[in-house]
């Protein structure tokens, strides 16, 4: 879907926050978010085109921001460069990066289907890092810009049941930590949110119900909210959840092997699915 910009001359390029993951969850409830506060132009991002449609349609009547509508598969090798075209074809900079899109499945590694990992490693990892890549030119040119990248507490130690995911998460962690101290000279904020369990579909689709850590969920709307104060105010970390909070310094304190114990009780199913 795609709805009428406004002006534009030909040497300004008109400003947006490009979202992935906007059709549920957290990515949803940031897209809400931003356009009740900002009012910028909103590319929302995913797979499932007819939910990104139906929230720009009520978006634009409640905020009336403009939004527009990419339905795309970022787990596609090349996706994220195919992403960038299609905002540059629509006239836009992007000025506010949005890597939200993510899941992880909760199963031993050696009994997951190759597919799933390499596409969990595609979309968590390598379409972010090429998302990022690609919108920094503009943004450094402009000495102004903002790239959120959702990592989870899953990043602060080893995740049995969750190897991969957990593995891509530290990745994200670690990538914008470094990103947001060489960025800083540039004008462009990089922040990383670490949100415990969220109640949103990523449970389902990790198979995750009847877990520990699936008892302990924040809202997503909360989540959001913390991840937008916290790009706002230049923070480079943020963790979610005042009980999540304290984590990352307790993980410090365990021997690594308890550490990677505590993570797999957590999401050690009670019963058998
Ligand atoms: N929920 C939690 O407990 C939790 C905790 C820590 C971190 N996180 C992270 O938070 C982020 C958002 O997850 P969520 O909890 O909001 O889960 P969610 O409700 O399942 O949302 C995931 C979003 O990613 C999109 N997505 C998934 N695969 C995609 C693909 N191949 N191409 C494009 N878009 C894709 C989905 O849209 P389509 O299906 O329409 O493509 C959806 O909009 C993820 O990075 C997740 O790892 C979640």
């Amino acid at each position: 879907m795609s709805q009428t910009l406004p002006a534009q001359t030909s040497s300004a390029k008109i400003l947006a926050t490009v979202i992935t993951g906007a059709s549920s969850g957290i990515g949803e409830a940031i897209a809400r978010q931003l356009a009740e506060q900002e009012k910028q132009v909103l590319v929302l991002v995913a797979r499932r085109g007819d939910k990104l449609a139906a929230l720009a349609t009520e978006l634009k009547t409640q905020h009336g921001v403009t939004v527009e509508v990419i339905a795309l598969d970022l787990e596609t090798p090349g996706a994220a460069q195919q992403l960038m075209a299609a905002v540059q074809a629509r006239g836009l900079s992007v000025d506010t990066l949005i890597n939200n899109a993510g899941f992880g499945i909760n199963d031993l590694f050696a009994d997951m289907p190759l597919e799933r990992i390499q596409g969990m490693m595609q979309l968590n990892i390598v379409a972010l890092t090429e998302l990022a890549h690609a919108v920094l030119p503009d943004m450094r040119a402009r000495r102004q810009g903002r790239i959120m990248n959702i990592a989870s507490v899953a990043a602060f130690q080893a995740c049995p049941r969750f190897a991969v995911y957990g593995a891509s998460k530290a990745y994200v962690l670690m990538f914008s930590e470094a990103l947001a101290a060489e960025e800083k000279r540039n004008g462009i904020h990089v922040t990383a949110v670490c949100p415990g369990a969220t109640r949103t579909a990523f449970h389902d689709i990790a198979g995750n119900h009847g877990t520990f850590a699936a008892k302990l969920m924040d809202p997503a709307d909360a989540v959001a909210s913390s991840a937008i104060n916290a790009l706002n105010a230049g923070r480079s970390v943020i963790v979610t959840g005042l009980l999540n909070k304290p984590l990352p310094f307790f993980i410090r304190l365990l021997p690594r092997a308890l550490a990677t114990w505590s993570a797999g009780i957590m999401v050690q199913r009670e019963k058998p699915v």
